[in-house]
């Protein structure tokens, strides 16, 4: 741990994933550098099976296997500190994901369990990490209030808060009558803090949906529960991976009204991943381009849709349907990366390929300030990992 100052919340440097499958290794990620600038929104783009999401992955250092980090470092930025998450200690990392680090995912139907009420689900986000405030309300509370019960689940909510290994609360907790009587107070605590937290989500009759199972919402619905899990604990990195892809344009408008509105509410970081170019420009400050494992091009929004300069950019704008304008397309598909395609992973696809292009890769190189690009047609330069 160093004590540096930065700009960003996060920095990616050359990090390298890989999947050791039966059919071969995938080479996934290839070498990617990236700045998440803080309090901003950084949007991450390109067609399916770019590396978007494995990159966000390690992010967290999650990673799933077959897939493993082979190389680079995720270094995070806490209160001035530099925390190299891929040389962190799994128990360390594990209290900084949901609580300073959150993600939302692709699939609502995924990240809810069935079984369970959706409002429970988002208690028990909120009792794990910010346990010590509940408790402390629930005491707070208990302190107005008289009877005996009252006071006999003070003293034991103080001891508990004092030490959660305490003898007495350890025999209570296996008593399961006396264990709900004097968890009670906590468990309203987080109910009162979720009703709270889905009314924000523009969620009208809180308090009944909190009572309800995922099968009883809508696509729409499930996706702001998923929201509020991953912000109950104010995280001050929200990673939303695709959150609107399976839902109906005009749900995708209000969920991405939400995400805007919760972003300025909560002051935090978010990395917004997407296929979609209309949804980049309507979310993001900072563009990363991704294909086939690397960046491509990185730069403000502005730049990105006005001066794209790397042909996979431009391809991708060019892709936006509009009204009197014939619809274009990249030709061909992303590569299967078990074999990726010689020198820029690009070439094959690239309308501008030269010699060069075949043999080496070209270096993500910034071409004006804050505009990075790979690309042999603006800069030679060779990245020779
Ligand atoms: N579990 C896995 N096993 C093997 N390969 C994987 C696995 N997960 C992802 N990959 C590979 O990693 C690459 C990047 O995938 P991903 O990050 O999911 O793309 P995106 O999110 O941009 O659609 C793809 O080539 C994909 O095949
Ligand atoms: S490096 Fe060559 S192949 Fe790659 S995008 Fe640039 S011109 Fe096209
Ligand atoms: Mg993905």
């Amino acid at each position: 741990m160093s004590t540096e100052k930065s700009e960003n919340i996060m920095e990616v440097r050359n990090l390298k994933v890989r999947f050791f499958t039966y059919e071969g290794i995938v080479k996934a990620i290839d070498g990617v550098d990236l700045d998440v600038p803080r309090g901003k929104t950084l949007g991450i783009v390109g067609e399916t099976g770019s590396g978007k999401s494995v990159t966000t992955y390690a992010m967290m250092n999650l990673v799933p296997p077959p897939g493993k980090i082979v190389k680079g470092r995720v270094i995070y930025y806490k209160d001035g500190d530099a925390l190299v998450l891929t040389e962190m200690p799994e128990e360390e990392l594990r209290k900084l994901r949901g609580s300073e680090i959150s993600r939302i995912f692709q699939e609502p139907k995924a990240a809810l369990n069935p079984v369970y009420k959706v409002g429970d689900q988002v208690a028990e986000a909120i009792l794990i990490h910010r346990f010590d405030e509940m408790i402390d309300r629930a005491i707070k509370g208990l302190e107005k209030k008289e009877g005996l019960i009252n006071s006999w689940k003070l003293s034991i909510l103080k001891r508990a808060r004092k030490n959660e290994r305490d003898i007495l609360v350890r025999f209570i907790k296996k008593m399961p009558i006396a264990k709900r009587l004097y968890w009670r107070p906590v468990q309203e605590e987080a109910r009162k803090e979720v009703v709270k937290l889905l009314g924000m989500m523009g969620i009208s009759d809180p308090d009944r949906v909190y009572d309800m199972y995922p099968h009883e919402l809508s696509g729409g619905m499930q996706q702001r529960i998923v929201i509020a899990t991953a912000l109950s604990c104010n995280p001050n990195l929200l990673i939303a991976d695709e959150p609107t892809t399976n839902l109906d344009v005009t749900v995708e408008a209000q969920i991405l009204e939400l995400m805007k509105d919760m972003k300025k509410k909560f002051g935090s970081t978010l990395v917004y991943i997407t296929h979609d170019m209309g949804v980049i420009a309507e979310m993001s400050n900072f563009v990363a381009v991704m294909y086939a494992g690397r960046i491509v091009e990185f730069g403000d929004v502005y730049t990105i849709f006005k001066k794209p300069m790397h042909p996979y950019t431009k391809g991708l704008l060019e892709a936006i349907p509009m009204p009197g304008r014939p619809l274009k397309y990249i030709p061909g598909t992303v590569p299967n990366l078990i074999n990726p395609p010689s020198g820029c992973r690009f070439h094959p696809r690239c309308p501008h390929a030269m010699d060069i292009c075949k043999e080496k890769k070209p270096k993500l190189v910034e071409i004006e300030p804050g505009h990075r690009v790979a690309c042999f047609l603006y800069s030679k330069e060779v990245d020779e990992e």
